[in-house]
């Protein structure tokens, strides 16, 4: 049975529209655990635009489930991640320009710098999930690299125009999935996926986890966090 981490960093984004502090996403975190998801996920960028170290310090107090802090590898974020200890690391790229994620982590091309910070974090007795396209070089390399977990990056799925290109690049995350695990990584996947898309994915038996943020929060405004949470559950779990 697979398990849902839920991204709260959308409800932050509404926030900081207002530049007030409601809705609160420590708030939003716990109806998220009480409608039973098994993680929360929160992403602090370098451009704080929407989650804020206070939300960050504020969750490792009262989240019961698992934290999972998403980051980039840059001496200022790892700083605070062994400061605030999060259960759960994941290393994304991150470029001040962009909507959301694009892409995962060229965990190949970053070698060293990425097997220090990994090592790092670990010391503290942090987990550290890499988020990599469904790409076997960049698998390889995130398990060279020391990673308890990789994340693959749904979003290319996500973005299908047809069922064929689906199709495609599921079976890309399956066999991305089953090579993870057998090189012993712990598999979760995330990214674009909504309450149409997921369940083909759910299909993949090696991934563990669900990351979801977007369609959970955008079907909320609509039907409340509660039964929002509760219908993704029904989905991937
Ligand atoms: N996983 C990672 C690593 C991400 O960066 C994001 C986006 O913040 C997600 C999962 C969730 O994506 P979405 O908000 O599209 O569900």
């Amino acid at each position: 049975m697979a398990r849902l981490a839920v991204n709260v960093d959308h409800v932050a984004n509404i926030r900081q529209a207002r530049g007030i502090d409601i809705p609160d996403p420590v708030t939003a975190a716990a109806l998220v655990e009480l409608a039973g998801a098994h993680g929360i996920v929160v992403h602090l960028r370098e451009d704080r635009r929407h989650i804020q170290d206070r939300d960050l310090r504020l969750l490792r107090e009262t989240v019961k489930t698992k934290l999972n802090l998403e980051m980039a590898a840059t001496p200022e974020i790892i700083g605070i991640a062994k400061e605030v200890r999060p259960d759960v690391v994941t290393l994304v790229p991150e470029k001040r320009e962009e909507l959301t994620t694009e892409g995962g982590l060229d965990v190949k091309g970053n070698i060293d710098a990425l097997e220090a910070a990994v090592g790092e974090l670990q010391a503290v007795g942090i987990r550290v999930s890499a988020f990599v396209d469904p790409d076997l070089v960049q698998i390889k390399a995130s398990i060279d690299v020391g990673a308890d977990i990789v994340e693959l990056h749904t979003g290319t799925y996500a973005e299908a125009k047809d069922e064929e290109t689906g199709l495609i690049e599921a079976e890309k995350i399956a066999k991305a999935a089953i090579f993870a695990s057998k090189g012993g990584l712990r598999v979760s996947a995330g990214h674009g996926l909504d309450y149409r898309n997921v369940e083909l994915i759910t299909e993949i038996e090696e991934i563990e986890e669900f990351s979801i943020g977007y369609s959970i929060v955008a079907r909320a405004v609509m039907v409340g966090i509660t039964q929002a949470v509760m219908e993704m559950l029904t989905l991937v779990t």
